[in-house]
């Protein structure tokens, strides 16, 4: 594939995380402020427009694309989107990956399959369902569990995303790691970002102390996987299962950054933890050309922060940035 793209910091970017919509039918706490306002339809970028972008990465060496949201599946074209951008597995696309909530997983899941992804993430917080209820305001576990099953059976390899609260779901995460490893799924623990929703109530847990506590209770092997992303993944000897740490705050890992994302809207954001993006949906209906484009691709590259600053955000208690969390999708 074509060389890659390079940030100011020696970093190449060859992951794009692409968020078809900015709706979601939940609401997690930590994630979207039950009020949210979306953006207007004729904001977000068209079918053709999210392919022209992503086809354009992909052209400058970006060898993995995740959709996400909000809540990718409940966009009505984001299936045939997904199957268009599956062209690019032959060439310059070693994985087409997508992040859920699972709520539509049950209806996709095939689908997903036979247009060659392989494994999917799946965000599931809590086994309990009064509680599961409570963190996303709107939701059923039942229906996410189903989901998460029609996705086994469609082949299609598990990750479980667990956002680890203090306040909310701490005192779960035996539970959690047991069931994800009878049902043969990774999970992955992640550390709760400050973002504009969920700062509030934050209860900010280190997965460090986490760690600490399982490896009371297990075997914790370190071992050299990896995925695309920040996940740091050790073997539990006892379950045979794998267990990810994504801990920006008490393991930073900025310094091997991979990636940039892209909101439903076209706003290119180099960081996850800064305000700063570049607008290409604009300079697409403005007529610019591919040229065009690229040279605003090199700007972002160029400005792409050296790392988030999480931390400081929550020892003064505000949140990082003015935006939620679904407006990346992570
Ligand atoms: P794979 O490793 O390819 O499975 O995916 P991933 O872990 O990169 O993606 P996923 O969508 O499952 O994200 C899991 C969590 O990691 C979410 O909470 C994301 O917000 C977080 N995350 C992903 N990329 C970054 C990043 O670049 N910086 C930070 N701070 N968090 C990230
Ligand atoms: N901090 C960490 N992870 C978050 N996610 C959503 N909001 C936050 C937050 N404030 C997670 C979701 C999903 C992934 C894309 O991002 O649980 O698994
Ligand atoms: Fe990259 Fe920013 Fe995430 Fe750090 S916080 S890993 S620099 S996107």
């Amino acid at each position: 594939s074509a060389a890659p793209l390079i940030d100011a910091h020696d970093r190449a970017v060859r992951y794009v995380r692409l968020s078809v919509t900015d709706r979601c039918d939940l609401r997690c706490t930590y994630c979207m402020p039950r009020d949210q306002k979306f953006a207007p339809r004729h904001d977000l970028l068209s079918l053709e427009e999210l392919d022209r972008l992503a086809s354009l990465f992909v052209a400058h060496g970006v060898d993995r694309i995740r959709i996400t949201g909000g809540e990718p599946l409940v966009r009505s074209d984001t299936l045939p989107l997904m199957r268009r951008l599956s062209r690019h597995l032959e060439t310059g696309l070693s994985e087409l990956l997508l992040t859920t909530n699972g709520t539509r997983l049950a209806r996709h899941a095939d689908d997903l399959a036979a247009l060659g992804m392989r494994r999917v993430n799946v965000s599931l917080d809590s086994l309990d369902p009064n509680r599961f209820a409570a963190i996303t305001r709107l939701g059923q576990l039942d229906t996410v569990l189903e989901g998460i099953a029609a996705a086994k059976a469609a082949g299609l390899r598990i990750k479980i995303n667990m956002v680890v609260d203090g306040a909310h779901n701490a005192d779960e995460v035996v539970d959690m790691v047991q069931w994800a490893h009878g049902e043969g799924h990774d999970i992955v623990l992640i550390e709760k970002m400050p973002m504009a929703s969920g700062a509030a109530d934050a209860e900010y847990l280190s997965l460090a102390t986490v760690k600490e506590r399982l490896a009371e209770r297990w075997t914790l092997q370190p071992t050299e996987r990896r995925t695309a992303g920040p996940s740091r993944y050790y073997r539990v000897k006892e379950t045979g299962g794998d267990i990810g740490f994504i801990a920006p705050m008490s393991g930073n890992f900025c310094a091997s950054c991979n990636r940039i994302r892209i909101t439903a809207n076209g706003r290119l954001y180099p960081c996850l933890g800064h305000d700063l993006y570049f607008d290409f949906r604009h300079l697409m209906r403005s007529g610019g050309d591919d040229t065009a484009l690229a040279a605003l691709i090199g700007k972002a590259l160029r400005q792409k922060p050296a790392e988030h600053d999480f931390v400081a955000a929550i020892s003064e208690q505000r949140p990082a940035v003015s935006r939620a969390m679904a407006v990346t999708g992570g």
